[in-house]
Formats: structure tokens, sequence, C-alpha cells
């Protein structure tokens, strides 16, 4: 006989939703409270806070009092803003001295204005229904283009698709139709002919953007917690770049060892082969700084010990280790092996780190290491518990740390922890399904401010594959588990171009594919590529042919070892752009249409890149392929192999065998190129030559370039310990001038005695250059000061003593 549950509600079918969803109705009244103007609506009610004169932050909330904490991705602004309301029948008007947003009264519908009155953008009424899901409209008229929303698959103009962020684990993730990744940046960036703006969703649970199913609206929602939603003023793609990366911070500069080659496998076993690896890197004078302990250093993949047997002792081979220049970075994941007899399970347990039901057990899931327990981030006292533990590694002289599973993946359906898991969020609890996405990032931020403590002033090296909003702030982002294959090479350049778009500039894929068989072609076409992204890492899974840059043979070995060089011999320009994107956000590796948002076609420009403003890459993504078509944006472009230049504004085919991939160099653009060093940092020689391209004598041509150097590996140069030298370069009818200064504060000398200037494939032949002997080209090789033309390159080469006050040459024109 049934019982009651034969008449469950479910048995006659699901409620309709849809009819449920609700909106705030008409406006009913303007209070002001503190900096934030509270719009009283029937059914809702809207806080408005200007943050900056072109950042307001609109938040959704019910009942009477509102909750204008934020997320840990929004840094506390400072200073106060001049905002005038109008008042009218229908509207309600906050102007800036920027931008102005207008609420219709009769919709609650806001729209963002620029002074004159032109319609940026229209949030259409917000709507909600009884299970927490909110969601706003927005015109999308039919010039859009759309970027940010950080690492994320397909092309690089995201119109036409549709995402949710809700960081997951998925083994062969990097296909076109996955909506979900390992980060969740709620950052949408809408470009509407030359403006942009952006929508940021400070929503640490799922969110979705969807810019495929509305016709011509976009829709931004979220499935739990409240809708705070930023609009972030451009009209340049750069100032909506700068401004979101004002709000959530900007990237720490890291150690310039960061900066250069990591090697990585799933997993180097034991001692003897690390130490074999290093030795080969140097042996075969490939530059490296980094080789990676992936989980089976530790010993049962408990976090925070080495295995006994494999690593009987990590100290000496720290030691000798440090002696070749590289440097180990050991993986550590969240989950906390359930042992009775392990110390940090015991701690944890102890001192109440771990993440717990509401009921108040323990949440265990399986991870590597079995059944494990997750320290609650959310907690301060956890975070600075765990960034304690860390005292293990840099005792030992570990400076870097990888953070990985940290979405956090679990071996279970849903692939992450329960979502009624309890957060202690600092005395906010809050459910794990609405803090998901700031699981990693608080893990990442724990161990970065950890190791900051223990370093005695080195710059710590944080990488991480899950993230939020403002993970820049604490760690590098790899972009997780792709395959060898030549689609997911190609996807690399859209998904890191939008990730450096969204804030996130240090970042890149493991080279040469993680699962999967790589091939010594795909090897050495994505080294070459991968010697232009901002984070340099080869990695590879259990099972995988090897992907060690020897691993292919002769030929392969000397191409890769060719664009490591390549990248290690331009490292100073590399860190010039970290300095970059450290003071104003932008990224280092740039999508054409950030440099040339009117030109119609970058706007969906997905297989080429630009390495700041005027080093354009165009990588051969595909097998047997020895041409290409290369796009060169306006201007004039020097093919960075051969000297010869190209008119911009059209396509041309680039010739491209194996061991060249395409790159060019504005006329008018300037790179800074050090010595070829097989570890990034090593301090010997800060010998410099700075190239200027495509000189000409004549009064239009204009040039500059600001160089940025400091000692690379501790926090001094807050203290002003660095070194800027600026650049200027000026033509008129019979010479070209060069003049450049020091702003040194006096306090960081570089180590070298000479600076050394270029001028390649300039527009004359030199006949002199003021002060300066002509020489043959090896007396200059030699040190000696003076210039010299070689005419079969056609590059004039200038040597100067390296003074601090400067100096200045005149270029004679024959
Ligand atoms: C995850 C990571 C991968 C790592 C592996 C083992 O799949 O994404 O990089 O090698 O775990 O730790």
């Amino acid at each position: 006989m049934e019982g009651s549950a034969a008449i469950r509600p479910d048995k006659f079918g699901v409620t309709d939703v849809q009819a449920l969803w609700k909106t705030v109705g008409a406006f009913i009244g303007l209070q002001q409270d503190g900096d934030a103007y509270i719009c009283r609506g029937e059914k809702a009610n809207a806080a408005i806070v200007f943050l900056t004169d072109d950042v307001v932050r609109i938040k959704l909330f019910h009942g009477d009092q509102v909750d204008l904490s934020t997320t840990v991705a929004v840094l506390p602004q400072v200073g106060s803003v001049q905002v005038i309301t109008e008042e009218k029948d229908d509207s309600l008007r906050f102007r800036t001295s920027a931008v102005q947003l207008v609420l219709d009264k009769r919709t609650f519908s806001f729209s963002l204005e620029d002074l004159a009155g032109r319609v940026i953008t229209r949030q259409n009424q917000v709507s909600w229904n009884p299970r927490g899901e909110i969601q706003a409209s927005y015109v999308m008229p039919e010039d859009s283009h759309f970027y940010g929303l950080g690492e994320k698959t397909s092309f690089l103009d995201k119109r036409g698709e549709r995402y949710t962020n809700w960081n997951t684990d998925v083994y062969a993730p990097h296909v076109p139709e996955i909506e979900a990744l390992y980060e969740s940046i709620p950052l949408l960036i809408h470009m509407l002919g030359e403006y942009s703006y952006g929508l940021f969703l400070d929503n640490p649970g799922r969110t979705e953007f969807d810019m495929r199913t509305h016709g011509e609206a976009f829709t931004v929602g979220c499935g739990t917690g409240a809708y705070d939603l930023y609009f972030i003023n451009g009209p340049h793609l750069k100032d909506v770049v700068s401004r979101y990366t004002a709000l959530t911070g900007r990237i720490e500069l890291p150690p310039k060892w960061a900066i250069g080659y990591h090697q990585s496998r799933y997993s180097y076993m034991d001692q003897q082969e690390v130490l074999e690896l290093a030795r080969t890197f140097r042996a075969k004078q490939i530059p490296c700084d980094v080789i990676y302990l992936d989980i089976h250093y530790m010993d049962e993949y408990r976090v925070f010990t080495f295995d006994p047997v494999r690593f009987p002792d990590p100290k000496g081979m720290m030691e000798e280790l440090k002696s070749m220049g590289i440097r180990i970075i050991p993986i550590v994941d969240p989950g906390v092996k359930k042992d009775a007899k392990y110390s940090v399970y015991q701690e944890g347990v102890r001192e109440n780190h771990f993440v717990r039901k509401l009921e108040g057990d323990i949440f265990f899931g399986e991870v590597w290491p079995g059944i494990s327990a997750f320290p609650d981030f959310t907690e301060d006292r956890t975070s600075a518990w765990w960034g304690g533990l860390h005292r293990y590694y840099t005792e030992l002289g570990i400076e870097g740390i990888w953070n990985d599973m940290n979405e956090p993946a679990l071996f279970n359906e849903s692939k992450t922890m329960d979502l009624d898991a309890m957060h202690g969020n600092n005395g906010k609890p809050l459910t794990h399904e609405e803090l998901h996405n700031l699981y990693g990032m608080l893990m990442s931020k724990a161990t970065y401010e950890g190791l900051t403590g223990q370093l005695d002033g080195h710059r710590p090296f944080v990488l991480t594959r899950a993230g939020y909003a403002g993970i820049q702030r604490y760690a590098a982002v790899w972009t997780g588990d792709n395959r060898s294959f030549w689609e997911h090479m190609a996807l690399a350049m859209p998904m890191v171009m939008n990730m450096g778009l969204s804030g996130i500039p240090f970042a890149g894929p493991d080279i040469g594919g993680f699962a999967h068989h790589a091939s010594g072609e795909l090897l050495a076409r994505w080294t070459q590529m991968g010697a232009f992204f901002p984070y340099c890492r080869n990695h590879s899974a259990m099972g995988t042919v090897r992907q060690e840059p020897w691993s292919f043979g002769e030929k392969t070995e000397e191409i890769v070892r060719e664009y490591i060089g390549l990248r290690y011999r331009f490292m100073p320009h590399l860190y010039n752009l970290f300095q970059v994107a450290a003071k104003q956000g932008l990224p280092i590796l740039r999508p054409l249409v950030l440099e040339y948002p009117t030109d119609p076609n970058v706007s969906n420009l997905s297989d080429q890149f630009l390495l700041g403003e005027d080093l354009l890459i165009a990588p051969v993504y595909r097998p047997d392929t020895d041409h290409r078509v290369v796009y060169l944006p306006a201007g004039t472009w020097i093919d960075y192999w051969t000297g010869e230049a190209h008119e911009g504004g059209r396509h041309i085919l680039a010739h491209a065998p194996i061991e060249i991939m395409p790159m060019y160099v504005r006329a008018g653009g300037i790179l800074a190129e050090g010595t070829l060093k097989q570890s990034a940092d090593d301090p010997a020689n800060d010998a410099v030559t700075l190239h200027i391209y495509g000189a000409a004598a004549s009064a239009d041509f204009k040039a500059s370039y600001s160089l940025y150097e400091d000692d690379g590996v501790s926090f001094d140069y807050r203290q002003g310990t660095c070194s800027e030298l600026s650049l200027n370069v000026e033509g008129n009818a019979d010479t070209v001038q060069l003049s450049w200064s020091y702003d040194r504060q006096g306090k960081y000398q570089p180590a070298r005695e000479q600076l050394r200037f270029t001028l390649r494939q300039p527009s004359f032949v030199p006949s002199g250059v003021s002060g300066l002997n002509h020489r043959s080209i090896d007396e200059l090789m030699a040190g000696e000061a003076g210039w010299a033309w070689d005419e079969a390159c056609q590059e004039l080469l200038i040597q100067v003593a390296d003074q601090a006050d400067g100096g200045k040459v005149s270029i004679t024109v024959a």
C-alpha cells in the first residue's frame, strides 16, 4: 500500500517558474545614504554608487537595508565623485564629469549616456524568480563586438556565444561548446563602433552571459546572490581595461625568473630525474628557469610532504639546482588527505580549518590523496594558517607554488564540493553555491600572502588554474588541461588575448599540449608561439610521448632552442611590458583590436597578436604548412627576419618554413634586446641594445621608448630602486636625432658599461654620427664606442658609454 508519496506534488508536473519572474515596477522615490543613491521601486530597490567619474555600481536589493560590502575582487576605492542629480517627471539623471546615468522612472531601466546624451548602453528592467535567479538584458545593436570574460574557448569576438561562469575541471575541455572552464571573470566588454564599455557582475556564484539567444539584446544573469553590477565607461578599449584593473587590481611585478622558460611534466618522478633534466638543459644550452614537481613528489599525495624514497634529499636537490640557476615549483592542491596520522590534517581538524556542512560535519570529497578535507579559505584565519604551512617549502629555498585542482575539483558527479557545504566567510556564512568561484582565488591569495611573508623580501610566484576577477593580484594563470592538438594551439591565442583584456596579463597554455601526444612539428610551432606568451611552460601528461625540447630529434631541438633563446634575448622588452601591466593594467599579449580599434579587419582576428604595441606575431598553427596569411594594420611593417618592409592595411602571404615564425615590427617601433642568458635573473650582464625600426630623415618621424629595469627579485622597486631609460628619436630633413636620459632616482644601476642602439632598415644611408668615430663592426662588438653601417643587413650600429646623465647623438644622412 502506498503512503502519501503517491500524491507528491512532482507527480503533477513542475511549477512554471517562467511565469513567476518579477520586475522592480515603477520608481517610487530617491534617498541618499552616504555615497549611495537609493532608488526605491515598487518591488525592489537599486543602490547607485559612483566609484569614479567613469565607473558606477548599481546593486539591486530587496528590503530596507542594502549591504554595500563587495567581494574580495573589488579593491577599496578612494576619492569622492561629484555627482549632479536632476529629477524630471519621467526620469532621474545622475551626471559626473564623464557620463550620465539615467533612470526611466516608469520602467526602472537604466541608460548610460555620454555627456552629449548619446546612449552608451541600456539595462532593461532587472527581473528575478523565486529560485533566486536574476537577470537583465542590454541592447545589442548590429555592429556589436564582445571581448573579455576571461578564460573562454572560441574566437576572439564573443558575439553569438553564450557562457557560464562556474569554475569547472572538465578533462578535455578546450572545445568550442564548453561554457564553463577553470576561471570565472564576469567582465564583458561591449564594443560598438568606436565606443567600448564594460559590464562587471561581481557575483562569485554561477553567472551567465548570453550574446546568442535574444536577438537584439544580450543578457547577463546570476543563479544566486546579488545582482551587483559595475558599468565601466570607455570610450576606448584601453580605457575599459585600465579602469577595470583599477577596480580589481593589477599584477605585482613578478620575479624575473618567473618570466623565463618553465619545464614541467606529470610527473618528474624522482630527484635523479629532476637533476638529470636540469643538467641536460644546461648541457644543451637551452635556457630554463624552472622545473615543476607534479603530484608524485609528495608522500601519497599529502601536501607539504616529500616522498622519502623518490625524493630523499629535497634540500640537497634544491641546492644543486640553485647552483645551475634553476628553481623548483611544487604543486599544492587544496585537498588534505583524511589521515589521523598526518599533521596537516590533524591541525586542520583540531583548529577547525576545514569546510563543514551546516550540520557541523567536515565536508569530505575524493581527490588524488583519496578522501580529503578542504580548507575554508573564506576565513582569514584559515588562509593565514595555510599560508604559514608554506614554510615547509620556503625553508628549502622554494619561491614559487603551483595551485591546481582549486576550482575546487573533486572526483564526483558534480565535479566539485557539495553546493550546500558552508563557508564561514569571516562571520557572514554562505553556501558553497554562493561562493564557488572564489575558492581558487582565495587559495592563491593565501599562498601568495604566506610566501610574501617568508621570502625575506624576495618576490614570490604563484601559478593557479582556478580564479575569479582580481586573481591577477596573486597569481599567473595557465589554461588547464589542453591537448596536443593543433586546434588547441590556435585556441590559446584568442583565449589568452581575452584573458589579457579581462585583467589577467600573466597567462599561457601548456606548450606542446598536456594530454594526447605531441609531434616534433607541433612542439616546434607551439614553442615558437609560446616563447612570446607572457607565461611560458611546456607541460605534458603521464602516458603521453615525452615533450622536453630534445624529445623529437635535433631539428626540433634546434628550433626550440632558438625560440626560447629569443624569449631570453627579448627579456628586457618583455620585463618592460610586465611593468606596464603592473602600472597600467594593460595586457602584455594584445589582440590587434586593442591597438587598432577602428580597423574592421581586426575585430575578430584570432590568429595573430601583438607583444606590446609594435611587435606583431603570426604563428603557424597547422601541420605541413610553410605559408600563412598575415594581416598588417596601418603603418609600415618590417619583417623581423628579412628586413623587408611591407605597407600595412592589407593582407600578405608570409613564407614560413618550419624554422620561421612570421614576426613584424612596426616602422617607428623600438624593441629592447638583452644578452642571451640561461637563467632570466642572472645579474651578470644587463647589456642592452635598443633597436629602432624604420627610422626616416623626415620631420614626421618620431619614436620613443621607455625601458624599465630593476633587480628583478626584490620589492625594493617600490621604494624607487629602479631605473627608467627614456629614448626619443626624431627625424628632420637631413638628420635623425637620438636623445636619452635616465630616471634612476640614484638607486638602481644596471650592470653594463655601454649602451647600444641600432637603426634597423632606416630609409637612408648614414654618413656620420656626431661625436663618434666610424668603426668596424668587430671593434664595436669588442666594446669600443663608435658607429658602423652594416650594408648587408641595412643596419646602423651605435655604441656609447652608458652614462647616468644620458646622452644625445645626431645621425647625418648621406
Ligand atoms: C591536473 C592539472 C595538470 C596536472 C595534473 C596532475 O590535471 O591540470 O596540469 O598535471 O592535474 O597534478
